[in-house]
Order: C-alpha cells, then sequence, then structure tokens
C-alpha cells in the first residue's frame, strides 16, 4: 500500500513539474574559453576580456586590452598557489606576483557565474536567439541583488551549456532605488582549452602588487567581483576602510548608502580605467564617495542640469 502510494505522489510531481522542474541547472563543463564584454553603464565603459579555464589542470588566465594585460592564477605553484599579472606599466611590461597563503589559498577564477543555487526563470529571446533565463536573487541590508544568466543548450541536458548574457541588477530598499547594474555580453565559448595558454612568459622578474595591500585582491583576480554571487562583494567590504582612512560620517542610513553606492561606481571605473592602461593611474582617492555634481562644483564647473546625478 504505501509503497503503491509513494509511485502515485512522485507520478503527481512528475507530471507537474512538466519542462521547468524537469530542468538541470547548466554546466559549462571543467574547461573552458569564452570572451566576453563587460559593461558598465553607470560610467559608460565596456571592457572586452578573453578568458581560459581548467578546473582539472588548476589554473585560469585573464586577458584584458587585446592580451596586452594578462592574469594567470595556477594553483599548483608554489605551496599554495600563485597569481601572475603582467600588465604594462608606463609603456614597459611588468610583472606582479601574488602568492597563495594556507588560509587564501590561489585556486583558477572561473569567467562564468557559479549557478548553483539558480532557478529557472523563462525562456526568452536574447540577441535573436532563443535562451534559458536562469535567476538568483541575494539580499544583504538593503541591497537586494538580482543576477540572471541567459543560456542556449544543445539537445540532451547533459552537454556543456553555453553562456550568453549575464546581468546583474541592484536595488536598495532603503533609497527605493534601482542603483547598481552590470552585464556581461559572452561570445567564442569553447569547452576546451590548451595547456600552453597557461603558461606565464618565462624569464621575467615578478614584484609585489603595488600597494595598497586592501585592493590586491581586485588587482590580482578582476572579474571575480562580477561574476560571484556573494551578496557583499570585495568592492563593498574595501567601503569600511576607506570610511576609516577618511574619517567619514554620514548624517542618516540613506546617506551612508547612497555614498557607499557612490563609492562602489568609482571603485569599479578606477579598476577598469586603470586595465585600460592609460599613461596615468587612477586611484581611490578622498573623493571616492562624491557625486559628479559634487566633484564639477569643487571644480568650479556648473555641473549640467541633469534629472539623474548619479556617478
Ligand atoms: C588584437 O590583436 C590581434 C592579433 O594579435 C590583431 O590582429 C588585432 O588587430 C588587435 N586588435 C586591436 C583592437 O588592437
Ligand atoms: C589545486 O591545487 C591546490 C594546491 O596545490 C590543491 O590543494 C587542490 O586540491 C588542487 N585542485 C585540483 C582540482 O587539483
Ligand atoms: C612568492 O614566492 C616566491 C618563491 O618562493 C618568492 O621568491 C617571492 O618573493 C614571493 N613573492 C612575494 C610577493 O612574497
Amino acid at each position: 500500500m504505501w509503497r503503491f502510494l509513494a509511485g502515485f505522489v512522485l507520478l503527481v510531481c512528475a507530471a507537474d513539474a512538466s519542462p521547468i522542474g524537469g530542468r538541470t541547472v547548466p554546466e559549462f563543463g571543467k574547461q573552458y574559453h569564452v570572451k566576453g564584454e563587460l559593461s558598465l553603464p553607470h560610467s559608460e565603459i565596456k571592457e572586452p576580456f578573453e578568458a581560459w579555464y581548467d578546473f582539472e589542470g588548476n589554473q585560469s588566465r585573464i586577458d584584458y586590452r587585446n592580451g596586452t594585460v594578462r592574469t594567470f592564477l595556477i594553483g599548483s605553484d608554489l605551496e599554495y598557489g600563485a597569481i601572475y599579472k603582467i600588465t604594462p606599466v608606463l609603456q614597459i611590461i611588468k610583472c606582479f606576483q601574488l602568492n597563495g597563503t594556507k588560509e587564501d589559498p590561489i585556486r583558477p577564477q572561473a569567467a562564468l557565474p557559479d549557478l548553483q543555487g539558480f532557478e529557472f526563470e523563462k525562456m526568452e529571446y536574447h540577441a535573436h536567439v532563443l535562451c534559458e533565463v536562469w535567476k538568483k536573487v541575494t539580499q544583504a541590508g538593503h541591497k537586494k541583488n538580482t543576477y540572471r544568466l541567459w543560456v542556449t543548450r544543445p539537445e540532451g541536458n547533459d552537454s556543456p551549456a553555453t553562456p550568453q548574457h549575464f546581468e546583474m541588477e541592484g536595488f536598495n530598499t532603503l533609497l527605493e532605488s534601482h542603483n547598481d547594474k552590470y552585464t556581461i555580453d559572452y561570445s567564442d565559448f569553447s569547452p576546451q582549452t590548451e595547456s600552453d595558454v597557461f603558461i606565464p612568459p618565462l624569464g621575467m622578474t615578478c614584484g609585489e602588487f603595488p600597494d595598497p595591500v586592501e585592493e590586491h585582491q581586485i588587482l590580482a583576480n578582476p572579474i571575480q567581483d562580477y561574476v560571484s554571487t556573494s551578496p557583499v562583494s570585495h568592492a563593498h567590504r574595501l567601503f569600511g576602510p576607506f570610511k576609516e582612512k577618511f574619517n567619514r560620517q554620514y548624517k542618516s542610513e540613506k546617506e551612508h548608502e547612497e555614498r557607499e553606492n557612490y563609492f562602489i561606481h568609482s571603485q569599479r571605473f578606477v579598476h577598469s580605467t586603470n586595465r585600460a592602461g592609460l599613461s596615468f593611474s587612477v586611484g581611490i582617492n578622498n573623493f571616492a564617495d562624491w557625486t559628479k555634481a559634487e566633484k564639477a562644483r569643487m571644480r568650479g564647473v556648473l555641473p549640467p542640469r541633469k534629472k539623474d546625478d548619479r556617478n
């Protein structure tokens, strides 16, 4: 009797589960190569990259600026792994090295979000391709983030999926505004890599990453904050040290949320601009939590009238 009932319940669930519940979370395989373009709409930045990931080989690589800025994360180097970044500094090619430690070992960095915890939302066309849309919502304090990934899959649930588009949309429940957004457009995905792409150039002497220490993680692993769906990003964690360093006290919780938001946008802008390899290096400074209008006033320039004064 119980057996019969159990079977019956199972059947009902299966019928209920139609295509939506029947979908397995997409996987991209244990190694891949992919290109992408990161867009930060608040700063009008578009940043192309190319990435390789090899879980079993314990290594990954991400290139910016058509291969002139290369970052290798090698989990099996030294005792706890190492990161090597090859980048021009004032037109001289330099190498920076960060060694893993027992507490913070270096692991390869994926260029695609980890879809554990995502749920199937809908089918939708993206750039004329019919995609599955997978969604995850996180909440930390007043910050509610919605992540969506558009993927296609060859027939059969077991083949690796192909990423098409990724979007993060941040909503602040205290300010009641959509105050954060970035997207990544993926292309040229292939579930293979060649092992020689992971070998950093030989014979270079690698120095330590430049100060400040708190920013090493972003400098050494530039894509992590964008593909991670952890509710509090590394950029957010830097706001505490920033407030301390520049002795910030805000009038209200609302102002605190607004300033933090400007700070995050400055952070992303600064690091993206530095990766673009201008002949100078922009740093996070005392003005990182200022609005555009405040900065303009400071320089004695009247800001153009604008409805939306975001950074
Ligand atoms: C990128 O590099 C390739 C080959 O190294 C070259 O053909 C191409 O023109 C470069 N693109 C840009 C935008 O510099
Ligand atoms: C990667 O390397 C680290 C450190 O050498 C090791 O602990 C870990 O198990 C390795 N991972 C894989 C998948 O081989
Ligand atoms: C990393 O480890 C290598 C090899 O042990 C060492 O020569 C180098 O000085 C270390 N780099 C840093 C920044 O600690």
